[in-house]
C-alpha cells in the first residue's frame, strides 16, 4: 500500500490506526503540518488531499492508498516561495507561525476550489480567477484558527493572491 507525499511514493506500513498527521510528521517527517487540537478544531494540521483541503489529524493515513499529498513542504522551498508564502511574508500573515502551514495549504485548497467553483459558474476555463471578497475569505478559512488573532493579515495575503 503506498500514497503520494509531495511527490514522493511512500510505504503505508506500521499501525493502521495511525493518523495521516501523525504519518506525515512522524513516518515521513514532514513537521511542517501541526497538531494543535487533534479534535478538527483548529486547522493547523490542514493538508491537501487530491488537491483537497482536509483535517489530517480526522483521517486514517491507510484510508489514502493511492492518495496525492501535499503537506506545506510541498507547496514551495525557501529559496522559490509559492505566491501564498510569499504574500504571507509581505503581509506579516502570522505572529507565532504555529498556525500558518496550515493556513497556507488552507488557503490553497480554498483558492483552488473557488476558482473551480467560479469556473463552472461562469465559464469552462478553469484558470478563471476567483473573485473572492474580505468577508468571503474571512467565511472560508475559518476552520483555521489563529491563536494570536493575525486574521486581518491573514485576509491580507490571501486578497494579494485572489486580486
Ligand atoms: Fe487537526 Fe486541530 S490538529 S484540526
Amino acid at each position: 500500500m503506498q500514497l503520494s507525499v509531495n511527490g514522493e511514493r511512500r510505504d503505508l506500513g506500521g499501525d493502521p490506526r495511525t493518523t495521516l498527521l501523525d504519518f506525515l510528521r512522524h513516518s515521513c517527517g514532514l513537521t511542517g503540518t501541526k497538531k494543535g487540537c487533534d479534535h478538527g478544531q483548529c486547522g493547523a494540521c490542514t493538508v491537501l488531499v487530491n488537491g483537497i483541503r482536509i483535517n489530517s489529524c480526522l483521517t486514517l493515513a491507510v484510508m489514502h492508498e493511492g492518495d496525492e499529498v501535499t503537506t506545506i513542504e510541498g507547496l514551495g522551498t525557501p529559496a522559490d516561495l509559492h505566491p501564498l508564502q510569499a504574500a504571507f511574508v509581505a503581509h506579516d500573515g502570522y505572529q507565532c507561525g504555529y498556525c500558518t502551514p496550515g493556513q497556507i495549504c488552507s488557503a490553497k485548497g480554498m483558492i483552488d476550489e473557488a476558482t473551480r467553483g467560479w469556473a463552472s459558474f461562469v465559464s469552462e476555463d478553469l484558470s478563471a480567477t476567483p473573485r473572492l471578497t474580505r468577508e468571503e475569505i474571512a467565511e472560508r478559512m475559518s476552520g483555521n484558527l489563529c491563536r494570536c488573532g493575525a486574521y486581518p493579515n491573514i485576509v491580507d495575503a490571501i486578497l494579494e493572491v485572489v486580486e
